[in-house]
Formats: C-alpha cells, structure tokens, sequence
C-alpha cells in the first residue's frame, strides 16, 4: 500500500519458504541479513529457492544453515546467542556459515558438505567483549535479551536516568537509558571501562558512573541519589496507580512526603489514585506468571462470552518473557473488522458480575480516524481502554507475599484491557509489547532513519500521506528494513 519509503527503500523480504517442491529436505536455509543488506538478502534467497533450496524468512528452530556474510565469528556467536535459546544438552544448533558455503552450493546445484572453512566458529564460550563498532546504536536494531550480563551496571544508571525524569530533565534522562540499555546487549560483563571506549552512547557522565563502580564498587552520585528524600519520595508516590511525575512533584513541592500525608489529604486524590493508594500493599507486590495465567482464562472467558470469535493476547512484559510484572497487559480484538466496536463495555460487566472487579476506569477510543491518528506525533495511543484493578482469586492457603493477610483469598492486580480493530492489532501488539525503551528508539528509528512514522495504529509516511498495511508484526520490522526481533529480545 506504502510506495517506496524515502530515505531507505525497504526491500523485497524473502519470498516465501520454497513448498513441496523443495529438493533437499534437510536444509533449510536462513540468511542473516545484518552485513548483507535487504536487496542482497532478497537475490540471494531467490537464486537459492530456483534451484530448490528452501530459504527461510524468519530465524527459528527449524533453520538449519545460518549464512552471513562480512560477519567475524565473535559477532556470529552474539548474534546466535541473541536468538536461540540454550540448546538442550546433545542437541545440534545450525551451522553458521560464512556466505562462501552458500556459494559453493548454488554452483554445484545442491548442498555441499560443510567443512570447517565454511563455518563461522562459535562453539568456544567468548570471556572477551566483541570489537564495540558492531553494536549497533539503535536499541531496535539489537537483540536484547530478559537476562543480561551487566545488571549492576544498569541498575546505576537507571536510577539515574529515573531521577532525571524526576526533575523532568528529559534528554538526561534519555542519554542514561540508552547507555544502560547497550550494556544490556552485551554478550558479557564489562570489566574495565576501556571496554566502553567507542560503544554508542557512552558519554562523558555514564563513562564516569560506570568507570567508580567498577573501581569502587560504588558510585557516589548513584548512592546520593538513591538515599536523597526528593529521590524517595518521588519513588513512593508515582508508586500509586494513577499518579504521574507531575502530579508526584507537586505533592512534593507542597511538603508532603508519605502516605500518611496523602492520606490525611485524601480529597487531594482522584478516584483512580485513591483506588491505587487503597490497593497499595497489593499492587506493589509483583505479579507472578501463575497469576497471569488465571487472569488470562478468566479474560478469554469473559470475551469469549461477549463476543464469539474474539481474541485476547499477552502484551507487556510477561510477553517478552518476564516471569515477574507490575501489571498485566491485554490486548483484544475481532478477525473481522468493527466487530469489537462495544465489546470492552460487555466483557466488563461479565467480570463485575463475577465479582472479579475492584476498580476500573473506561476510556472510550478517542480517534475512528487512522489517518488523523497518524499524523499524531504524540507517544499516547487512541485505543479504547480500561485501566483495572482485578480482584483475583488465589489459591487456598497460597500467601501473599508481603501481604498482612497471610492466607487471603483473593489478591488486588492491575490489568490493561485495551481493544484493537484487527486492521492496527500488529501495531497495538508492536506497541504494546514494550520495553518502553525499546518502543522509544522503534519511533526513533523510523522517524530519523526512514522518515516514516509509527505508533500503536499504524505507520505513516509523511510526505507521501499513506499508511502502510502489516498484517504482522514482522511485516512491521521487514517495512522498516530491520531485522525481525521477538518479544524475548526486546528487553532494551
Ligand atoms: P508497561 O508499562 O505495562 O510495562 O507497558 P511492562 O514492560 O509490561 O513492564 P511492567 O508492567 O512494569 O512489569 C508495556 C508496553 O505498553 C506500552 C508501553 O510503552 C510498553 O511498551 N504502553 C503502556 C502504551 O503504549 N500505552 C500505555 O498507556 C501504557
Ligand atoms: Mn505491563
């Protein structure tokens, strides 16, 4: 639907795995695509399907031969370890190739045996940091997996980066995540700030932070922060469902300080912040994966109820693997377009008549224009919403961890159900899959790199005024000439 984007023309993906008539079933190719460019990529796995091999479009378990092309061996195994999963113990991985083996096989017209010129090496555990020109500075551009190697690391400068939201310093608070977010793509820890030397984002001040901690094992400005009342406070309140750094900021400024402030204050407090002020204890205790399995079947049975045929997705982090959250994220839709016009409304008093809600607050969908929506650079999407407090059910005996109700029957959980026409589902669910971090550099990416814009509806093209149609998220990142990412690699 989208002519060719601007600055980047977005090539051809890989026409689809080659069918029945594949020749050698035991192969199956896949081409990363990082060195060798789209148009490349999009020859390559051409000239192969012609002659029978089956090339496939997307990395998974069923690839048997990765190709690369310019590629070192230290960068291959940080890309392979970006995307596979620890391999059972005995199990065979692909092969990771150099494009020389590829070659060789299209000219003898099938598969020649891999011998070890071929292979990018990769079986040796690297203790060393790759070379830092091959990280790529986009947070979108990388994987980033759940766990990662530098966490004390991070933490510093997230919580730096938190404080300057704090102080509503924007671009400072920017620059700390994104350095914070390069070392959470990094195949190992850094040991001495040397490392850092030439890796994209590391300025002056995250060079100075990371550079104590590795000496002392402390940063001073972290530590002060950390400890500071404005830093704690400004913590504690914006802990309360419903209260924003503004907000937070003014309770602050007016000399308020804990809950009890708030409490004595209550009038001060919106239906939504008093729900999250009497719901406190619970909504800080971290939602667990059991947890969001209960919620998802009482949801798919709501919806179900509601409307036959509609679907409920996993967003948020317990998409991207977490097994811990601070909220669950639900995201619904119809195949058919405008059938979900009116459901949220249902599907919520099914639960209340289950007595399944403690608070919830609806927000209609405030846009039915997907053009006028697009040309929206703001970051907030449209999407009809309730924001909840769900009353759930738990285990007897099971205890709330933390909770002064030691065998409670039920426990307060926060839930996003939040409601997507089928035609902008890949989009809500790109968006609504997070990080947050890794949602801000997507937008940045395609706004600086592409000129194209993108949000939870759609992706715009400015200048053109045309909206391009993605049936998938992967069609999302192919658009965009980036390499597909699943949600476990988008913890930036
Ligand atoms: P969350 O704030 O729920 O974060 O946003 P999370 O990653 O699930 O982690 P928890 O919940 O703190 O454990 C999930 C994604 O939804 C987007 C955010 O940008 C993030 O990418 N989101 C959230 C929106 O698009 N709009 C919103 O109003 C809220
Ligand atoms: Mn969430």
């Amino acid at each position: 639907m989208l002519p060719t984007p601007r600055r980047a023309r977005a090539g051809a993906p890989v026409p689809a795995a080659a069918g029945p008539a594949a020749r050698f079933p035991g192969v199956a190719i896949y081409l990363a695509e990082r060195r060798m460019g789209r148009s490349r990529r999009a020859f390559l796995a051409r000239l192969a399907l012609s002659k029978g091999f089956r090339v496939l479009d997307a990395y998974g378990s069923e690839v048997t031969h990765v190709v690369m092309e310019q590629t070192s061996a230290e960068e291959a195994a940080c890309w392979l370890r970006g995307r596979a999963p620890a391999a059972p113990p005995g199990a065979v991985g692909p092969a990771l190739l150099d494009i020389s083996w590829f070659t060789e096989s299209m000219a003898a017209g099938q598969p020649v045996p891999v011998e070890g010129r071929h292979r990018l090496e990769v079986a040796v555990p690297r203790k060393e940091l790759p070379s830092p020109a091959w990280m790529l500075p986009y947070a979108c551009q990388r994987p980033t997996p759940l766990t990662h190697h530098n966490t004390s690391l991070t933490e510093a400068l997230e919580t730096l980066a938190e404080a300057a939201s704090f102080e509503g310093s924007e671009g400072r608070c920017l620059s700390f995540y994104r350095a914070a977010s390069v070392l959470k793509a990094l195949p190992c820890p850094v040991t001495a700030p040397s490392q850092l030397r030439g890796l994209p984002h590391f300025g002056e001040h995250s060079c100075r932070v990371i550079q104590e901690l590795l000496e002392h094992g402390v940063c001073e400005e972290v530590e002060r922060v950390r400890f500071s009342e404005r830093y704690q406070t400004m913590k504690l309140f914006t802990q309360i469902f419903g209260v924003g750094i503004r907000t937070a900021d003014r309770w602050y400024q007016e000399g308020l300080r804990t809950l009890d402030d708030l409490q004595e204050q209550h009038e001060r407090l919106n239906k939504l912040q008093e729900a999250g002020l009497q719901h406190l204890q619970d909504l800080s205790t971290l939602v667990q994966r059991l947890d969001v399995e209960a919620l998802q079947q009482l949801v798919e049975a709501a919806v179900s109820e509601a409307l036959p045929g509609a679907t409920v997705t996993l967003a948020g982090g317990f998409r991207r693997g977490k097994l811990q959250g601070h909220d669950v994220d639900f995201l619904i839709t119809h195949p058919q377009e405008g059938q979900e016009v009116g459901l949220l409304a249902r599907v919520l008093l099914i639960l209340k008549e289950q007595g399944l809600i403690l608070y919830h607050q609806h927000q209609r969908s405030q846009c039915e224009d997907r053009t006028w929506l697009a040309q929206q650079k703001n970051t907030m999407d449209a999407f009809e919403r309730s924001f909840c407090i769900f009353r759930l059910p738990q285990p007897l005996g099971a205890a709330v961890e933390g909770s002064q109700r030691p065998c409670a029957s039920w426990k307060a959980v926060r839930v996003d159900l939040v409601v997507a026409p089928i035609s902008q589902f890949p989009f809500a669910l790109l968006g609504w899959t997070g990080s947050r971090h890794f949602e801000r550099e997507l937008r940045r990416f395609s706004r600086k790199e592409r000129g194209l814009w993108l949000n939870s509806h759609g992706l715009f093209d400015p200048e053109q005024k045309t909206l391009f149609h993605a049936a998938s998220e992967e069609d999302i990142f192919r658009h965009l000439g980036l390499e597909y990412l699943p949600p476990e690699q988008r913890n930036a």
